[in-house]
């Protein structure tokens, strides 16, 4: 059902990769909703992946950036300006990925430029985007920037690897940069701290099945889906959530504040 939640709204969306990507489903749920998008991706994202097949379906044009090229990402919000005749209203940041994950090195034998790599990739790239954004006065007042990011922020999840210290960092430029566009332009920017969802990113953490599982059992509400993560940063960058800005969001169906469930109790006493 929609709601016309973003009826007039214009936003970017970062990360749409394949038909599985949390940017995938929130691009279609914020079309549902009204909202005008730009797509955008990284070239050999954009060539391996699917997403003229989105581009089509939500009628928005693809401005490929690598986010860790200011240029790119720069110019993308040009670009944007001038498809718009204007700057946008919300920009959705779904961008992860590490090379030690990838190639399945262990955490404590890192390799630190592999290290390096990811973290520019995957936290900080936020700061690439704000900071372009700012430069370019590219986010209209009560803007509305929402990044994604996992409770391994937090806690240890031994086969999250490098991801965790990225997505701690990702959460603190969300918050430090929160002040700043905040004072200066009123543009909230918050995290959403998402359950374990099988898409290409995540597929390639280690046991994710597992993960997965040992999450839906230890959240009363289960595992949100990444359909449910579209509804959820749909409302972040509707005028409901005005002046929620700076948090990091946890959207896990209960995992995060759950000691222990009865169900897995009893798993344990098997
Ligand atoms: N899947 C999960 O379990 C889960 C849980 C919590 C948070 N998240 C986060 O959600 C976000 C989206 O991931 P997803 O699960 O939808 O997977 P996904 O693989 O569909 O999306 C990751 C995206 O990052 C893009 N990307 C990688 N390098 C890039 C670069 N240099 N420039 C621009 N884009 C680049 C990829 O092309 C891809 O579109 C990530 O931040 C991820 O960490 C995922």
């Amino acid at each position: 059902m929609a709601y016309n939640l973003l009826q007039g709204k214009k936003g970017i969306i970062f990360g749409a990769l394949d038909e599985k990507s949390i940017a995938w489903k929130t691009a279609q749920r914020c079309a549902q909703e009204g909202a005008e998008l730009v797509l955008t991706n990284a070239p050999i994202a954009l060539r391996m992946g699917t997403i003229n097949k989105l581009a089509e379906e939500v009628n928005a044009p693809v401005i490929p950036a690598d986010v860790t090229s200011e240029a790119d990402v720069e110019n993308l919000f040009i670009k944007t300006k001038e498809h718009f005749g204007g700057g946008v209203d919300f920009v959705l940041h779904s961008i992860g990925m590490s090379i030690n994950v990838r190639k399945n090195i262990p955490y404590t034998e890192n390799n630190l430029d592999f290290t390096h790599k990811g973290l520019d990739i995957s936290a900080v790239s936020l700061h690439r985007v704000l900071q372009a954004a700012m430069k370019h006065d590219a986010i209209n007042e009560w803007g509305s920037v929402v990044a994604l990011t996992y409770i391994a922020a937090q806690r240890v999840f031994p086969n999250y690897n490098d991801m965790a210290d990225g997505k701690a960092m990702l959460e603190s430029i969300a918050r430090n940069f929160g002040y700043y566009y905040g004072v200066k332009k009123k543009v909230r920017v918050n995290t959403i701290s998402q359950s374990p969802t099988l898409t290409t990113a995540g597929s390639g953490v280690k046991g994710i099945d597992g993960f997965i599982n040992f999450a839906e059992k230890m959240s009363p509400l289960g595992n949100a889906t990444a359909d449910n993560c579209a509804d959820y940063c749909v409302s972040l960058f509707s005028d409901f959530t005005k002046m929620v800005t700076m948090q990091n969001l946890f959207h896990d169906g209960g995992f995060s504040f759950t000691g222990v469930t009865q169900d897995v109790i009893e798993k344990m006493g098997e």
